[in-house]
C-alpha cells in the first residue's frame, strides 16, 4: 500500500488533493499544512513510503530538519519553476509536477507509480479478503489484482488488517479477494490453521450461518491453495483441521429445518453449499442407522468437503448423471473429465497422511447407483461400500433439496420417488434411517 503524507499550506487545494488521492486504490492518505506537522506524521506513523509536498509549505528551517528526517522517502514535489533544485536538495525526488497543474498530475503520477511494483512473472494465489481478518497481521505482503500480470502490494508483511479495512475493502472498494505471493502461501496456511484450531477449541459453537460460510472460504482457500502449491502437506492439513472443526461443532442429531431456509438463500454457490450440508445429511443418517462415531462423521465430513474436487462449474458439480453433465454442452473430452472426477478426487485423498481408507472409496463411488447405473465404474449395489450408500443417498437428498419446487422440499416425496432407485438392501435401510430426519422445510 502506498502511505502517502500530503503537504500543502493551502487548506483547499490541500483538500482538493486528498480527494482526488482518496478515490484511488492502494493509497492511504495522511496531511500535513506545515513541516512541523509533517513531521509529527512521520514521527507518529513510522511507515509512509510517499511524500507529496510543496516545497513552500514553511520556513526553511523546518524544511531543513524536515528534509533530513525523511531523506529516504520517496517524493513527489511541487514547484512554481521546474528548473528550481535549491530547494529540493534534501528530498529523494522521485518526480517533479507544476504547482500549477499538480491537482490534474497527481492522479496519473500515483497510478504509474503503483504499477511500477515489479510483480510480473510472480505467481499469486487468490484468498478471500474476509480471512485475512482471522489470519491479521501475516508476515506476508497482501496485494491486490490490478490485471492479468499486475498486482499491488496494498499491505505489507506485519501490517495489522482490521475491521475498518474490511469494510473499506469489501464494501467500499468491493475488493473481495487479495493475493498472496507464491513463496508466502505456506506462512498464511500456518496461520490460517493455528487460527481454525484455536476457534475449534472454543466452547461456543458457531451458527450454522457462521460454519457455512467459514466452508465456503476454507473451501476456495484449499482449492486455490491447491492449484498454485499443489495438494502439498500443509494445504492437506488445513482440509484436515477445517473439517475436524465441523465435526467438533455438528450437533450429531440437528434439526435441519433452519439450515434449509438458509441454504434457500445461498444459490450461486452450489459446490460449497451442497459440500456443507452433505456433510451434516450424511451424518444424521449414519447417526440414525446407529453408526454414530466421531470416526465415521470425520470420514464423512472430509468426503463430503474433497468429493467434487476439481470441479469449479456450480452447474456441472449438480449433474448427476453423464447425460445430464453432456447436456450442459460438455465436449468429449469434458465429459470424460467429468466421468473421472470421482477417480481424481478420491487418488488426491489418498495422498494425505493418517487418513481412514474408507474416504477415498466413498469419494470414488459418489455417483455410483445400485442398479449399476451410475459413474465411473457403473458397479452395482454388491460393490457398494455401507458408508459409500449414505453417502450417495444424502448427495441425491442435498441435491433435490436445492432444486425443490418453491412451496419447499418434502422428505415424504422424495422418499416415494426415491424408493425405486434405491431398492436393495443395504440402500432400503438408509432411506428408512433418512426417513427419521426432520426435513420439512
Ligand atoms: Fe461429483
Ligand atoms: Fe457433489
Amino acid at each position: 500500500m502506498l502511505k502517502i503524507l500530503l503537504i500543502e499550506d493551502n487548506q483547499a487545494l490541500l483538500d482538493k488533493l486528498t480527494f482526488v488521492l482518496e478515490g484511488l486504490s492502494g493509497v492511504e492518505i495522511s496531511t500535513a499544512t506545515d513541516f512541523f506537522k509533517a513531521q509529527k506524521v512521520i514521527n507518529e506513523k513510522k511507515d509512509i513510503n510517499l511524500i507529496i509536498a510543496d516545497y513552500r509549505s514553511g520556513h526553511t528551517k523546518e524544511l531543513n530538519l524536515f528534509q533530513k528526517s525523511v531523506s529516504s522517502i520517496n517524493c513527489i514535489i511541487s514547484l512554481d519553476d521546474l528548473d528550481d533544485t535549491d530547494q529540493i536538495l534534501g528530498w529523494k525526488v522521485i518526480e517533479k509536477i507544476d504547482r500549477g497543474s499538480l491537482a490534474s498530475k497527481l492522479k496519473e503520477s500515483i497510478e504509474k507509480l503503483k504499477q511500477a511494483d515489479p510483480t510480473e512473472n510472480l505467481k499469486f494465489c487468490r484468498i478471500k479478503t474476509s480471512i485475512l481478518l482471522e489470519t491479521s497481521p501475516l508476515h506476508a505482503d497482501i496485494y491486490a489484482k490490478l490485471s492479468e500480470t499486475k498486482y499491488l502490494k496494498i499491505f505489507l508483511a506485519g501490517d495489522v488488517f482490521d475491521a475498518a479495512d474490511f469494510t473499506k475493502y469489501t464494501e467500499q472498494k468491493k475488493i473481495e479477494y487479495m493475493y498472496l505471493r507464491e513463496d508466502s502461501c505456506k506462512t498464511f496456511i500456518n496461520k490460517y490453521i493455528s487460527q481454525i484450531d484455536e476457534f475449534t477449541k472454543r466452547h461456543q459453537p458457531p451458527t450454522h450461518d457462521q460454519l457455512s460460510s467459514m466452508n465456503m472460504i476454507a473451501y476456495e482457500s484449499v482449492q486455490e491453495l491447491t492449484n498454485v502449491l499443489g495438494f502439498t502437506e500443509e494445504v492437506q492439513q488445513l482440509a484436515k483441521s477445517h473439517v475436524q472443526m465441523t465435526v467438533a461443532f455438528m450437533d450429531k442429531k440437528p434439526n435441519l429445518q433452519k439450515m434449509l431456509a438458509k441454504m434457500k438463500s445461498h444459490k450461486g454457490k452450489y459446490i460449497t453449499d451442497h459440500a456443507y450440508m452433505l456433510s451434516y445429511i450424511s451424518c444424521s443418517i449414519a447417526t440414525n442407522l446407529e453408526w454414530a462415531s466421531e470416526a465415521t462423521f470425520f470420514k464423512l465430513s472430509l468426503a463430503a468437503f474433497l468429493h467434487d474436487f476439481g470441479i469449479s462449474d456450480h452447474a456441472l458439480a449438480a449433474c448427476s448423471t453423464l447425460a445430464e453433465a453432456k447436456a450442459t454442452g460438455l465436449n468429449e473430452k469434458e465429459l470424460t473429465a467429468f466421468k473421472n472426477h470421482p477417480f481424481v478426487a478420491a487418488e488426491q485423498v489418498k495422498k494425505m497422511s493418517e487418513i481412514p481408507p474408507d474416504v477415498d472409496v466413498i469419494i470414488q463411488q459418489h455417483h455410483e447407483l445400485p442398479d449399476g447405473k451410475g459413474f465411473p465404474r457403473g458397479v452395482t449395489a454388491a460393490h457398494i461400500a455401507p458408508l459409500s450408500s449414505v453417502f450417495i443417498v444424502a448427495h441425491d437428498m442435498v441435491k433435490n433439496i436445492f432444486f425443490a419446487p418453491p412451496e419447499g422440499f418434502n422428505l415424504n416425496t422424495y422418499l416415494l420417488e426415491a424408493q425405486a432407485r434405491y431398492q436393495q438392501s443395504s440402500f432400503k435401510r438408509v432411506l428408512a434411517a433418512a426417513k427419521k430426519l426432520e426435513l420439512e422445510a
